[in-house]
């Protein structure tokens, strides 16, 4: 597949089993390139399970993964570090390392990964931050800044080597609803400016809808629903319904048993 096409990922019946649970059930998506895909679903449903997949970090119990239509699955761990090097990602928390500065926190990627010159890099590093908005924080702690700069400095981290696809995981989780539209913006900006490929992982019915080009529903290991915001607001299955609307009254029951929780894990 060239880089012309449309999909930039496409997944093939992917199952994942932990011992007798199986978190992902038979997943078919397909990721379109330069666009932004949210990934939604109640909290344990195999969200993060799904995207550390998409970046090589598990193997799956059978499935294939096909980036630029070459298969992920069952790469040797150097083949696969190859491959997450195409990619950025945002981990849930924004996993700074605390002892290093926000500039040296940006380079460690660069590296890593590469054998430029401690100028070019300091240069690389100004340049990321500015666009995140945070030019001038390089010598800064990640105590002496927010929470939401703490994201963003993880943002930069994870152009840093201007990836193609960047991936994120709960990028508003922990933020007040401002600076969680922040990040929204930021995304929208650094996937439309730079065409990058997003995905996102976020159960924020706000969020998904404000950046999403496509979402999918993610329910019981398998995909529930895959469309626009506009689609998925409009929705007809209760359960997309319940979970848009924030019910705790519906087909997601409040009070079970843990036999029943167990069951309902096992079942899917
Ligand atoms: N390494 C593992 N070993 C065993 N079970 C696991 C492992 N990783 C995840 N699970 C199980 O898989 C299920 C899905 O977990 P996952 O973290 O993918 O959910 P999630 O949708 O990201 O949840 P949240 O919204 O809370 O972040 C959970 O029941 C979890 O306990
Ligand atoms: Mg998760």
């Amino acid at each position: 597949m060239s880089e012309s096409e449309p999909c930039v990922i496409e997944v093939r019946n992917l199952i994942k089993r932990f011992g007798d649970l199986t978190v992902l059930n038979g997943i078919n998506v397909e990721i379109p390139r330069g666009q932004i895909t949210v990934i939604m679903g109640g909290s344990g449903c195999g969200k993060t399970t799904f995207l550390r997949h998409l970046i090589a970090l598990h193997q799956p119990t059978s499935g294939e993964i096909l980036v630029d239509g070459a298969n992920i699955v069952g790469l040797s761990e150097k083949e696969m570090n190859n491959v997450r090097r195409k990619f950025g990602m945002l981990f849930q928390g924004s996993a700074l390392f605390n002892s290093m500065t926000v500039g040296e926190n940006v380079a460690v990627p660069l590296k890593e990964h590469t054998d430029l010159s401690p100028e070019i890099i300091r240069i690389i590093v100004r340049v990321k931050l500015e666009l995140v908005g945070l030019t001038g924080f390089e010598d800064f702690m990640p105590h002496q800044i927010s929470g939401g700069m703490k994201k963003r400095v993880a943002l930069a981290r994870a152009i840093a080597l201007d990836p193609k696809i960047v991936f994120y995981d709960e990028p508003g989780a922990g933020l007040d609803p401002i600076t969680a539209s922040m990040i929204d913006r930021l995304i929208l900006d650094l996937s439309k400016k730079l065409n990058i490929t997003s995905v996102v992982v976020s159960h924020e019915m706000k969020s998904a809808f404000r950046i999403a080009d496509q979402i999918i529903v993610l329910h019981k290991g398998k995909v529930l629903q895959v469309g626009t915001a506009d689609e998925i607001k409009n929705s007809k299955d209760s359960y997309v319904q319940q979970f848009i609307h924030g019910e705790s009254e519906g087909v997601i029951p409040f009070k079970q048993t843990s036999e029943a929780y167990l069951k309902g894990l096992l079942s899917t």
